[in-house]
C-alpha cells in the first residue's frame, strides 16, 4: 500500500466555546421554518436524519419517521463499488420500507466513473427518490483512499464525481445533495469552495457538518461556519453537528439562518427527538421524554422491524439492536448485570425476558435529556493518500493509483 500523509492534529483543532445560546427560547423567537424544496421533492419539516453507518437502516428510519412524519430520513452510506459489484450487504442497505415517504439513499465513492455507475443502478432500478453524496466521512479507511471528507480537497475529482452523478439522476428527476465537512483541518478548509462546486454542478442542497476531518467527532461543531456557508450559497443549507435536543435545533437555525437541520448522534436511542424538533419548529412547547415502559415498547418494535430487515433472522436482529439498547437505556437506573444480560440476548424471547425485569414506570432520566451521546473524540491523526495535500488537483499517476487497484474490491 502507498505511504500516507499523516497530519498530527494535536493542538491544531481545538474548538472554541460552545456556540449554543441558553436553552430557554421564547415562543416569539421560534424561527419560521419553510419546507425545503429539493428539486421535485418537498421536505415539509426541514429536519434530516443524518446518515449513520450501522444505524440508519430502514427499521430505525421507520421509527424516527413515525415520530416526525415529513422530514428526510437518509439511509446509511452505500459504497458505490459495492453496489456496482452487487454486494448482497450493500443491496440490503438499499431497501426501504413501504411507509417511507422519501426514499433517500447516500452514495459514497471516490472514483467518478464507479459512482456514476452506482447512480445509474439507483436510477434504472428505481431504488430511491433522493441521492445524497458522502463527502464527510472522516474514518481512516475511507480518507486514506481519498474518499469522504478527503475528496473536496481534490477539486477535479470532486467536481467530476458530482457532475456525473447529477447528470444521471437529473434525467430521472432525482435530486442530488452533498454532505461535506469544514475541511481536512483548519489549514485546509474546503467547505465554501465545495459548497459552490456542489451548487454549480446541480446539487439541490448541501449539508455541512461543521467540523474538520481532524476534529472527527470531538469538541463542539462550529456553527458559525454553517452561517458562512448559508450566506454564500443560493441552494438550501442543512446545518449539522451537535443537535442533542429540540432547543439546539432552534438555536442552530437562529444563529446560522440555515434552511434545516440534520441530526446524527442526538437521535441514537432517542428517535422521539424528531417529534420534539417538529414541535419546536411549529412553536409547540410539547416535548416527549418517554418512561421506561414506553422505551421498552420502542425497543420491541425496533427488534421486530430488524427481524424483518434480516429476513426472519432474530439473532442478527438482536445483535444489531445491542448498540441501540445501550443508547435506549442510557441514564436509566438499570444495573450493570441487567445491561450485560441485554448484550447477551440472542433472540426475541431473551429480549422479552430482560425487558420483563424492568420497571416500566421509571421516568426518563432528566440528566440525559438533550445531552450529548455517541462518538465524541478527536482524530488521533488524519490519514490521506501520499502527497494528497500538495496540490488541489490530481495528476494522471495519482488517479491511476487511486482508481486502478483492486477494481472490484467491494468494501470501499
Ligand atoms: C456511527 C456513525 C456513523 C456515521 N455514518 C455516516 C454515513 O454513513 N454517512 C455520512 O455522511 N455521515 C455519517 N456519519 C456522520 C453523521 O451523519 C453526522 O454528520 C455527524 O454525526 C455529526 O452530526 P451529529 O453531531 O448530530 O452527530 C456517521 C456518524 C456516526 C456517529
Amino acid at each position: 500500500m502507498a505511504a500516507e500523509t499523516v497530519i498530527d492534529e494535536r493542538g491544531d483543532s481545538l474548538v472554541g466555546e460552545d456556540p449554543r445560546s441558553p436553552r430557554s427560547i421564547e415562543p416569539d423567537q421560534v424561527p419560521h421554518m419553510a419546507p425545503v424544496q429539493l428539486g421535485s421533492i418537498t421536505v415539509p419539516t426541514p429536519v434530516v436524519l443524518s446518515p449513520m453507518a450501522g444505524v440508519t437502516n430502514w427499521p430505525f428510519r421507520v421509527i424516527c419517521e413515525e415520530y416526525g412524519p415529513d422530514g428526510l430520513y437518509v439511509a446509511e452510506m452505500i459504497t458505490a463499488r459495492a453496489l456496482v459489484a452487487r454486494n448482497p450487504k450493500a443491496l440490503r442497505l438499499c431497501h426501504f420500507a413501504p411507509s417511507e415517504k422519501i426514499r433517500s439513499l447516500q452514495l459514497y465513492g471516490v472514483n467518478p466513473s464507479i459512482t456514476e455507475q452506482a447512480a445509474k443502478i439507483v436510477v434504472d432500478e428505481g431504488m430511491a427518490d433522493h441521492v445524497d453524496l458522502n463527502f464527510g466521512c472522516p474514518v481512516p479507511k475511507v480518507t486514506r483512499r481519498g474518499g469522504g471528507s478527503a475528496l473536496p480537497w481534490k477539486t477535479d475529482i470532486f467536481t467530476e464525481l458530482i457532475s456525473r452523478v447529477v447528470k444521471v439522476c437529473d434525467a430521472a428527476s432525482i435530486p442530488v445533495t452533498a454532505k461535506i465537512r469544514v475541511g481536512i483541518d483548519h489549514n485546509h478548509e474546503t467547505f465554501l469552495e465545495a459548497g459552490h462546486i456542489a451548487q454549480e454542478e446541480g446539487c439541490k442542497a448541501v449539508t455541512l457538518h461543521a467540523r474538520t476531518t481532524a476534529e472527527y467527532y470531538g469538541g463542539h461543531s462550529d456553527w458559525s461556519r454553517i452561517g458562512e456557508l448559508k450566506a454564500s450559497l443560493d441552494i438550501p443549507v442543512f446545518g449539522n453537528g451537535d443537535i442533542w435536543g429540540a432547543e439546539d435545533a432552534l438555536a442552530m437555525v437562529r444563529q446560522t439562518g440555515c434552511d434545516g437541520v440534520a441530526v446524527g448522534r442526538g437521535c441514537q436511542g432517542r428517535p422521539w427527538l424528531f417529534a420534539n424538533i417538529k414541535n419546536a419548529f411549529e412553536g409547540n412547547p410539547e416535548r416527549i421524554n418517554p418512561n421506561l415502559g414506553e422505551v421498552c415498547r420502542i425497543i420491541r418494535r425496533h427488534a421486530e422491524l430488524l427481524t424483518e430487515f434480516y429476513e426472519g433472522d432474530e439473532r442478527m436482529a438482536v445483535h444489531d439492536l445491542r448498540k441501540h439498547i445501550a443508547w435506549y437505556l442510557k441514564g436509566f437506573p438499570v444495573g450493570g448485570s441487567t445491561r450485560k444480560a441485554f448484550m447477551e440476548c440472542e433472540n426475541m424471547a431473551d429480549l422479552e425476558r430482560e425487558m420483563g425485569n424492568l420497571d416500566p414506570s421509571i421516568e426518563y432520566p432528566p440528566r440525559v435529556i438533550d445531552k450529548p451521546r455517541g462518538r465524541v473524540r478527536f482524530a488521533k491523526k488524519v490519514h490521506l493518500p501520499y502527497g494528497w495535500l500538495d496540490a488541489r488537483t490530481t495528476t494522471h499517476e495519482e488517479r491511476e493509483t487511486l482508481f486502478g487497484d483492486d477494481p472490484m474490491d467491494a468494501s470501499y
